[in-house]
């Protein structure tokens, strides 16, 4: 199969388009042809060896965590899926990624892609809704009338976040650099912050959840911002231990996980249109350096996708 290996770490230059040998499925896994592979910055994170003690990957492997297909066939013992249903997932991350033809994958990781979406939009949506549903709603315990602050909402985490977080009835306030609060305020935000003339502790209420996708200065200044009792959940990075209790709320870490039946519930969202992914730029699979590059800028808005098929 074509695929994009590498086999060292580095910049775009170690990403290798290339022929490589196709996976199997094991024991309760599925074979899926790729339609489409979705870009996050994760990707190149592991790329240049961010994770590596974390995954421990065998050079060569493949890249990219995201993505949406045609279930081609079945491994052992398997009775949910079948050859032919179209699917999107992200996988685990220690295994080979999803810039290629195929891609073996446990079925519980795998749900049916939402029927109205196409593949490229279906395959930008794993990774980012499922960080977004599980800091929201597992680690953060939103729930209606509550009120949240998603640090750059326009971003890819951050727009899945601010819609699934108006979906569940909360008060929304977003940060974000003003060519984006349109943007925002279309998607529903209720308040919106200008990251480049604000200080968001200076402008914004206390909430029940921060959404931390920034990390650094910014998840410092978001702990007065959180509600007593309240919590901060970041995907930037793991905050101090101890620093939320000084200020009488929480903290969490994420590291987002596969999970296929949250999927179906983003899945069933995104069938009506109660949750729509922005897509920037289309690639196809061969281009997937040039599809990094604006990743690992912090690219703006819109997701980056591989067309495979
Ligand atoms: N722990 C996990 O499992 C997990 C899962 C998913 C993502 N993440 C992490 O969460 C972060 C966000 O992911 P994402 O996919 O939402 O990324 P993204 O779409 O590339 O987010 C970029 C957004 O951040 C905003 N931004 C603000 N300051 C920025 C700066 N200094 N540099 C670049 N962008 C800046 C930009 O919006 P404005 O121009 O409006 O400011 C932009 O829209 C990444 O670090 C990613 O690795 C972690």
């Amino acid at each position: 199969m074509k695929a994009v290996c590498i086999y060292s770490c580095g910049g775009p230059e170690v990403l290798v388009y290339e022929d490589a040998p196709g996976p199997h499925p094991g024991a309760r896994e599925v074979l899926v042809r790729i339609h489409a592979a979705g870009i996050n910055p994760v990707d190149w994170k592991i790329r240049e060896g961010h994770l590596k003690e974390m995954l421990n990957h065998t050079f060569p492997f493949v890249l990219g965590w995201d993505f949406s297909g045609v279930v081609e066939s079945l491994g052992s013992g398997l009775a949910r899926l079948k050859a032919g249903d179209e699917v999107f997932s992200r996988p685990d991350i220690a295994r080979d990624g999803a810039y290629a033809e195929f891609i073996a994958v446990k079925e519980s990781e795998v749900a049916l892609k939402p029927k109205s979406v196409d593949h490229i939009h279906a395959a930008a949506m794993p990774l980012a809704g499922l960080t977004a549903w599980q800091t929201l709603f597992d680690a953060g315990g939103l729930s209606s009338g509550q009120r949240v602050l998603i640090h750059a909402a326009a971003g890819d985490v951050g727009h899945l976040a601010v819609q699934l977080a108006k979906w569940k009835g909360a008060h929304v306030i977003g940060t974000a650099s003003a060519r984006n609060h349109d943007f925002l305020r279309k998607l529903g935000v209720d308040q919106v912050v200008d990251d480049d003339t604000e200080r968001f502790e200076d402008v914004v209420q206390p909430a029940d959840v921060v959404l931390d996708t920034m990390g650094g200065e910014t998840q410092e200044r978001s702990w007065k911002v959180v509600k007593p009792g309240g919590i901060l959940v970041s995907v930037a990075n793991p905050p101090k231990a101890g620093t939320a209790a000084k200020y009488l709320v929480r903290q969490a870490f994420v590291f987002t996980q596969p999970n296929a039946a949250q999927l179906g519930e983003i899945a069933k969202l995104a069938d009506p249109e109660k949750l729509k992914v922005i897509v920037e730029t289309i690639l196809p699979l061969s281009d997937a350096t040039r599809g990094q590059e604006p990743s690992e800028r912090g690219h703006g808005r819109g997701k980056i996708v591989l067309r495979v098929v």
